[in-house]
């Protein structure tokens, strides 16, 4: 593991909703942990070999303890079972510091954040922010049920304090039906920030309705990639730094041939979401999976997410 860790201990489980719990993680060796800013998330690095990210819903500016709120999916490869499961009271984790691909921009005259399911996480952790600075929000989240929708009381209570407005709609429920993005987006003023984060459905939806907006007031968090990674293989990587050429075979990623030559390049969420795989491509032609690249780096073709990305020439060289 090439990234810096840190150990915490698990202070609390809390039941927050169905199928979903709260963690209270403290700094196993006492003191302070590092600061983070709204929509960060961390890594658990969990001992059945998993890595998964979770958003921190505590208010940033805390540093006694991290929060994050876990939602046992049913199609969990392990992660998130796993901790339901496994991860007590009292149980020491492994965990990669904050990091933030999902920035609030605080002086935004007003923010719209829409949020699916267990997408709340990181919106909750701005709402508090943005309250906290006096700024103007408005809260449209989706879930299939109140019951099955976390972080209901606090939201309220935030939306007692000022003037802000929360629009709440349960899929499952009588009335229900999904949040209509295209409304809220052209409803919103032309100089909001807007913010996404939930299923792929709803991001794909959101992407759509902010076309015309100015990209850099658009925001949005992936917890999992839009494409299938590249597995066909039958390419070879050329590691430059490493003098070494590594052959891609069908069924793998670039980051598993490399783990089986005995490499242990930096990876986090093996999804293409984190940014953490990613290296500087010196000749060749990735075929992008990610989330993380723009279009336009997309296009330049200078770096790639090995954990998903593959190659659409024979040999591509890094430069690792
Ligand atoms: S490990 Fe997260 S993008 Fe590759």
């Amino acid at each position: 593991m090439n990234t810096p860790v840190l150990e915490v201990w698990v202070k609390s489980v809390t039941y927050e909703a169905e199928r979903i719990n709260a963690y209270d993680l403290r700094p196993a060796a006492g003191g302070e942990l590092p600061p983070f800013k709204a929509g960060a998330h961390i890594d658990l690095h969990l001992s059945n070999g998993t890595t998964r990210s979770y958003s921190l819903i505590n208010p940033e500016g805390e540093r006694h303890r991290y929060v994050i709120a876990v939602s046992n999916d049913a199609a969990s490869a392990g992660g998130s079972r796993y901790i339901h499961e496994q991860v007590r009271p009292g149980d020491r984790l492994i965990i990669t510091p904050p990091q933030n691909d999902f920035v609030l921009v605080e002086d935004a005259s007003h923010s719209v954040l829409i949020a699916g399911g267990i997408g709340i996480t990181p919106i909750w952790c701005m709402l508090q922010r943005l309250t906290d600075l006096g700024r103007s929000w408005e809260l449209h989240y989706s879930a299939r049920t109140r019951a099955s929708a976390a972080l209901l009381e606090p939201i309220a209570a935030l939306r007692a304090l000022g003037t802000n407005s929360v629009v709440l709609n349960f899929d499952f429920e009588s009335g229900g039906r999904p949040l209509d993005l295209a409304a809220i987006v052209s409803n919103a003023p032309h100089d909001a920030h807007l913010y996404c984060c939930g299923p792929a459905g709803m991001l794909e939806a959101f992407e759509q309705a902010t076309k015309s907006r100015r990209r850099d007031r658009v925001h949005v968090e992936y917890f999992s990639a839009k494409e299938a990674p590249a597995k066909s293989g039958g390419f070879t990587v050329s590691l430059a730094k490493s003098n070494t050429k590594v052959f891609v075979g069908e069924g793998k990623t670039i980051l598993d041939a490399l783990i089986d030559a005995g490499f242990d390049p930096p990876r986090s969420c093996t999804e293409g979401v984190c940014g953490t795989c990613e290296m500087r491509v010196l000749e060749g032609i990735p075929d992008h999976r990610d989330m993380v690249l723009t279009d336009a780096e997309r296009a330049s073709n200078k770096s790639m997410m090995i954990c998903c990305s593959g190659a659409r020439s024979e040999t591509l060289v890094l430069d690792w």
